[in-house]
């Protein structure tokens, strides 16, 4: 009896598995995809290095998981449950001349997008709020005009949007203030005029913004601490401690690709802080006490450390001795603590 069930479990998993290669292979073949980035081509109007010369529906047979559009140029599906789905589209650098198409609106499964340093012009596609996953857009250097649209305040996975060295007008929308884990923010050398940028005081995880070179007349809130820009200098052990500070409490690799290798493991944490900690806690420091407790007493102060070693500037960072200093003051509070 058991060794029957054991084997209708199997072939339970084994339907469930069929099913789902099935909708991977149906949705290709339904081609949403498919239609989108043949719609985006159709609006190309001059590909000077024939980066798009791959793109052709009738090139090459497929095998049930992946339809041949996931191998395209600038293509990529990396979504396990769906791999047939469309993830990235990067078409940078390319010397594209031609539109955006609206049909880009249909690649729900986008997480980055980048079609920076072309020659695109027409409007910024609004239909791009369809896309809840995405987590980067970079159309920066490009002739696009026309406003930012509204509806790209429901992309609420945003992290880095990038419209800089454009011709786009107008005011920034107001629904951006709802791009909560938005850490880079740049619309540089375009002719917006942003009047009233208090609602930016929402943006809670920005650490990089560049709005120069457009005609801003509002304040913009203080409460920004800005970031340099510059890239992280890696020598100086007390960054390196920092940064392993930071791997063994979040759990992650500094190499893990957050964000398709956007983000770096500082940036993540710094996104975080200091009011989710608990969202990039491992997930195996589990403590069945209090969690506010926890929180106070060694999540804040440690990624709070982790952090004071890993400034960009060597000078801001903090010494080794007063690191150990409060690292041992943590240890012996939390240990008063749980053995109280
Ligand atoms: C099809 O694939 C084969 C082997 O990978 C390759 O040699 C050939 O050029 C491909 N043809 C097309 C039209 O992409
Ligand atoms: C078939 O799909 C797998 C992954 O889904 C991929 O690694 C492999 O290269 C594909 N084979 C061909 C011939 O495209
Ligand atoms: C797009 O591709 C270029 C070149 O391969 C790379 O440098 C860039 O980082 C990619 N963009 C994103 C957003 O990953
Ligand atoms: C923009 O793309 C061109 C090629 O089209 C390349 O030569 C140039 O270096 C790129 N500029 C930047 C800033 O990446
Ligand atoms: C794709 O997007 C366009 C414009 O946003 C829409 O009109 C069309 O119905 C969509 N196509 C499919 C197949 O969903
Ligand atoms: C912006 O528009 C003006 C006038 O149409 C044009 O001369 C200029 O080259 C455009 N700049 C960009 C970056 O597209
Ligand atoms: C903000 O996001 C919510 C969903 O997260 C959405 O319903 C709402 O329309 C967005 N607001 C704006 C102004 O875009
Ligand atoms: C910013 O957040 C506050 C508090 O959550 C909210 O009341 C306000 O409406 C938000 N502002 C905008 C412009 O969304
Ligand atoms: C978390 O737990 C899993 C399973 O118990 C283990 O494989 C993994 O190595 C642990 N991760 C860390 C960072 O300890």
């Amino acid at each position: 009896m058991a060794i029957k069930r054991t084997w209708q479990l199997w072939l339970l998993s084994l339907l469930t598995h069929a099913i789902l290669l099935f909708t991977a292979s149906s949705q290709s073949i339904n081609g949403d995809d498919l239609s989108a980035l043949l719609a985006f081509k159709s609006l190309i109007r001059n590909d000077p290095r024939e980066v798009l010369s791959s793109w052709d529906a009738i090139s090459n047979a497929t095998n049930m998981t992946t339809p041949v559009f996931c191998r395209w140029t600038g293509v990529s599906c990396n979504d396990r449950r769906h791999p047939g789905r469309v993830t990235t589209l990067n078409l940078s650098d390319a010397g594209l001349a031609g539109t955006i198409s609206q049909q880009l609106g249909n690649l729900t499964l986008l997480r980055v997008l980048d079609l920076s340093n072309n020659s695109l012009d027409g409007d910024i596609p609004a239909s791009l709020g369809g896309c809840p996953k995405l987590r980067a857009m970079k159309l920066s250097t490009n002739h696009l005009s026309g406003t930012i649209p509204a509806d790209l305040g429901q992309l609420t996975k945003l992290a880095v949007f990038d419209v800089g060295h454009n011709n786009l007008t107008g005011d920034i929308p107001k629904s951006l203030s709802n791009l909560t884990t938005l850490a880079k923010f740049i619309v540089e050398r375009n002719f917006i005029h942003g009047q009233d940028l208090s609602w930016m005081g929402n943006l809670t995880s920005l650490i990089h913004f560049v709005l120069e070179g457009n005609s801003f007349t509002g304040n913009i809130p203080e409460t920004f601490e800005y970031g340099s820009g510059s890239p992280v200098s890696m020598d100086g052990d007390i960054y390196s401690y920092g940064v392993l500070l930071l791997e063994m409490f979040t759990g992650r690799r500094p190499t893990d690709n957050f964000i398709d290798g956007i983000i770096s493991l500082v940036d993540y944490v710094k996104m975080a802080y200091p009011n989710n900690l608990l969202e990039i806690l491992d997930t195996n420091a589990t403590y069945n006490g209090n969690t506010q407790d926890m929180t106070q007493l060694v999540v804040y102060p440690i990624f709070r450390l982790g952090l004071a070693c890993c400034r960009e500037s060597p000078s801001e960072r903090m010494k080794m001795d007063n690191v150990v200093k409060e690292l041992n003051a943590i240890k012996k509070t939390f240990s008063a603590h749980i053995y109280a």
